[in-house]
Order: C-alpha cells, then sequence, then structure tokens
C-alpha cells in the first residue's frame, strides 16, 4: 500500500487501511506539530495552498504542517487574491500552481471542483473543501480525535446535528464512520436533512441511522456529539436560512444526561449552537480536534509526498 502521489478528493478515495496509516503516522508527528522536536522530512518540497473561499483552520493547519516537516508555501487566500478575479479559469490557475509546488491544497465554493481540478495538475490534490460536497481531510483529524479518546471507531454511537444538508464536514464522516462500524443519528431539521445519497450509502454498508430533529433524545446514548454550523452562505434565500437558524443549541442543561465520557465535537467556526460555558466541561473536545488538523495533515503531507 503507498499513498505517494495519490490525489485526496473524497474519502472514500482512501481504504480502511490507508485511513489507519494515516491516524497512525499521525500520532507519531504530535511532537513536531507542537514544535517539541524538530523536522526535515519534506525539505525542498513546496505546498501550494489555495483557498478560494474563506478558511482559518484549514489553511492554517496545512501550511504549519508544511512548515513544521521542513517544506515550503504558496499561497492563494480568496479569488480576489490571483488571476481568477480578472477572468483566468480554474482549470489554468490549477496548472499555474502545479507547476510552481509539488502538492496542491485547495477549496473551492463550488462542489467537484476538487475532482476537476486533479484531471489538470500532474502532482496530487487535495480536497480542502468542495462547496457542500465533501472536506475528506476533516474527516481524518475528526477520526484522529475520536480514536485518541476512545481507542477505537468500532461499536460507537455519533450524533451529528445541524446542517447536514450542506454541511460537507458530516458528509465525509458518515460515510468513514460506516465504514468503520460507528452508528449514528442525523439530528437536523427537515430542509436541512442529509441528502440522500449519502443515507443510502451509510444503509448499503449495514448502518441504521436514525433520522430526528429532537437532539435531547439523543444525547444519553451518545458517545459523541458532532454539532456543526448552519452554512448561511449555503442557502439561496435568506428566508430559508431563518427557517433553520438557531435550530439547535448545546448548553450545560442538555448535558445532565450525558454519559461520563460522552465528547462534543464541531469542526468549527461555531456561531451560537455551542454555549461558551461548555468549552470549560469535560465534553468539550473541539479545540483539541481543530489542533489535530496538524499532526493529521502533517502525515498526510509525507506519505502522498514521500510514502511509507
Ligand atoms: N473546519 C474547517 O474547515 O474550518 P475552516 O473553514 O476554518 O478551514
Amino acid at each position: 500500500m503507498t499513498l505517494k502521489g495519490k490525489d485526496i478528493v473524497n474519502i472514500d478515495d482512501l481504504s480502511l487501511q490507508e485511513i489507519e496509516t494515516i491516524l497512525d503516522s499521525a500520532r507519531r508527528m504530535v511532537d513536531i506539530a507542537k514544535g517539541r522536536k524538530g523536522s526535515n522530512a519534506l525539505e525542498g518540497k513546496i505546498l501550494a495552498s489555495l483557498f478560494f473561499e474563506p478558511s482559518t483552520r484549514t489553511r492554517l493547519s496545512f501550511e504549519t504542517a508544511m512548515q513544521r516537516l521542513g517544506g515550503g508555501v504558496i499561497t492563494i487566500a480568496g479569488q480576489e487574491g490571483s488571476s481568477l478575479i480578472k477572468g483566468e479559469t480554474l482549470a489554468d490557475t490549477i496548472r499555474m500552481a502545479d507547476g510552481y509546488s509539488d502538492i496542491i491544497v485547495m477549496r473551492h465554493p463550488r462542489e467537484g471542483a476538487a475532482r476537476m481540478s486533479a484531471t489538470f495538475s500532474e502532482n496530487p490534490v487535495i480536497n480542502g473543501g468542495d462547496g457542500a460536497g465533501q472536506h475528506p481531510t476533516q474527516t481524518l483529524l475528526d477520526l484522529f480525535t475520536m480514536r485518541e479518546k476512545f481507542g477505537r471507531i468500532d461499536g460507537l454511537h455519533v450524533t451529528l446535528v445541524g446542517d447536514l444538508r450542506y454541511g460537507r464536514t458530516t458528509h465525509s464522516l458518515s460515510l468513514a464512520l460506516a465504514r468503520m462500524g460507528a452508528s449514528m443519528s442525523f439530528v437536523s431539521p427537515d430542509i436541512i436533512r442529509m441528502p440522500d445519497h449519502i443515507v443510502n450509502d451509510v444503509k448499503e454498508l449495514g448502518v441504521e441511522v436514525n433520522m430526528t430533529n429532537d437532539l435531547k433524545a439523543e444525547v444519553p446514548g451518545s458517545d459523541v456529539i458532532y454539532m456543526t454550523r448552519i452554512q448561511k452562505e449555503r442557502f439561496a434565500e435568506e428566508e430559508e436560512y431563518l427557517k433553520v437558524a438557531h435550530s439547535f443549541r448545546i448548553e450545560q442543561g442538555i448535558l445532565e444526561n450525558a454519559k461520563r465520557e460522552m465528547i462534543i465535537m464541531h469542526p468549527l467556526p461555531r456561531v451560537d449552537e455551542i454555549d461558551p460555558s461548555v468549552d470549560f466541561t469535560s465534553h468539550a473536545r473541539y479545540f483539541e480536534q481543530a489542533f489535530n488538523g496538524v499532526p493529521v495533515r502533517m502525515a498526510l503531507l509525507k506519505l502522498v509526498l514521500e510514502g511509507e
């Protein structure tokens, strides 16, 4: 098995063995990610970090990951910072970045943009989020966070909450969790429920999902509650957004019946779906989860650029 030279666009581009390899490697990267140890493993390599949609965590953690391993970074942050604004096509932009670098990570508002870009790039392309499509590297760090807490994914019950229609992190994550033997509840208002194709894929893997809008009822049975933001920017009409805005909020009161070991995760950014007082409970895991993006993306960059 080798990940060398591989495009990572959807989570299904990775076998279970490849996912395990990345998570194992990430564990060995933690000291370097924290700056306790140095590494020149990717010296001389360049990452093109192309973010045509806003990002804090994904862009900064990829760029940190590359630099912690001794590599260099070139970056576009926002379409207005590139010649796309002059009418250059995405295909030509990708061809340029491909020539200037060894690997591309990209985020784009259009679903399918990363897959299309991979056809124009000789070097590997990693999807840092494509519209309401997928976010596979977020899934890797989510799995890493769960595995570090529980030592396993198999047998966990994960409750995904919020904008499951546009929330690309939940699309990639639910497919991976189903393959790894976790059960799930999908909690959302009906108009932003999980897309049918994802529900069908999960069911085909033999996993029953409970689809509901009653978050409180799901708390006692959950090992992980995975909150998400309602993605205002993806609604065609503000009126539709307002119908579901502020649908769910985790506050300390709702946690009274939670398992002691239950963890709350969130890909972030959050708006108002987790009360800040929850940050100080033993359940909160979202800031550690965001940090885990660094070792996980270090592992991925090294494996895709260098192999084992
Ligand atoms: N989780 C995540 O994708 O965050 P950013 O949008 O800040 O990259």
